[in-house]
């Protein structure tokens, strides 16, 4: 439904967005992480065709983004991280005003525009004065504006900054309830556990880069590879307890190994074979092993783990470049 090739966006000589790709299947939840300032607002605005990308390409359901600017703004709809000022303007007149500048005859923009509000929980508030609504309504008008033109795509920049758990929780059900009408969804949010569960697919950007991008179960079996095992010996085993330490140390998928009085915790680089090969090892060793238990990573402390460690290779090449 949406590919990016290769697409760079300067301002002046600082590069915002730096040769990056990606690839969104249909019906898919994309989410877009990254800290402050990476250039996930940059992209996106690039998707919709309001911002001009300095060269890449972006394909929006088989169309040139670049080329058939018109046809493509039909296939999008658009949330963007601000909400604009809408001085004496109802939130039905609202979303009549958005659904005549799509070319939505006047005759069929009412109900879309009432199916739109009840889809986003703000039927009883058509009468209302926009500026009059809360953050949280705000956003959902948003959401209902951005779905007028049936849109295949919806892009979502930050739609649940700054919104109470409760409206947080709605916004995640509408959410939901789009991706099951087999909308797309692009979705950039900081709140990390959120994103997680309900994203099929991430791309994570830092300072311009695509870090990582792909379905979350790929991108999970390979971050398996860094999560821990976790060992539990028999009780009163603690000779058994040092040999067991020397046996794992010993293994070059090792990174670490600490314990408790009942747990050792390994930091494990290796994967499922690798794994099992080592319990195999402790059990010929005759080493009393109770549990052994290989955690799964959580996509939050994955998405920490991709940003941190690119955070010390760019100081690692910025002090390179410095010399
Ligand atoms: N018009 C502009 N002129 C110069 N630099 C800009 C302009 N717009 C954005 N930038 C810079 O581009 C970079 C990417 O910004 P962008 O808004 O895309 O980040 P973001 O990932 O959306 O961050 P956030 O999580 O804070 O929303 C930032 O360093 C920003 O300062
Ligand atoms: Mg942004």
């Amino acid at each position: 439904m949406l590919m990016i090739r290769d697409l760079t966006k300067k301002y002046g000589r600082f590069v915002a967005v730096n040769h990056i790709n990606m690839h969104v299947g249909k019906g898919e939840i994309f989410g877009f992480v990254g800290p402050n300032g990476a250039g996930k607002t940059t992209t996106m605005r690039i998707c919709c065709g309001l911002l001009k990308a300095t060269s890449g390409q972006v394909m929006i359901d088989g169309t040139d983004a670049f080329r058939a600017r018109q046809a493509v703004k039909r296939k999008i709809g658009y949330v963007p991280d601000f909400f604009g000022v809408y001085d004496n303007l109802k939130v039905l007149e609202y979303m009549r005003f958005f659904g005549s500048m799509y070319d939505i005859p006047s005759a069929q923009v009412t109900e879309i525009a009432r199916g739109l509000l009840k889809l986003v929980n703000l039927d009883e508030w058509e009468e209302l004065l926009v500026d009059r609504l809360s953050r949280g309504m705000k956003q959902r008008l948003c959401m209902a504006r951005a779905l007028i033109h049936n849109p295949q795509l919806l892009i979502l920049d930050e739609p649940n900054s700054g919104l109470d758990p409760r409206a947080r929780f709605e916004m995640k059900e509408i959410i939901k309830n789009l991706s099951s009408m087999g909308k797309t969804i692009v979705i950039s949010s900081h709140i990390l556990p959120e994103l997680a569960e309900m994203c099929t697919s991430i791309g994570v950007m830092d300072r311009g880069k695509m870090i990582v991008s792909g379905k979350v179960d790929d991108i999970m079996k390979q971050s398996q590879f860094t999560q821990p095992i976790r060992i539990r010996l028999s009780s009163g085993a603690s000779e058994a307890k040092e040999q067991a330490v020397r046996l794992i140390r010993e293994d070059p998928h090792t990174e670490k190994v600490t314990f408790t009085e009942e747990e050792l915790f390994v930091t494990f680089c290796g994967g499922d074979d690798e794994a099992a090969r080592l319990l195999r090892q402790l059990i010929q060793k005759a080493i009393p092993v109770a549990g052994f238990y290989r955690e799964k990573g959580d996509l939050e402390s994955l998405f920490m783990k991709i940003i941190s460690t690119s955070a010390r290779q760019a100081t690692r090449q910025k002090g390179k470049g410095d010399r």
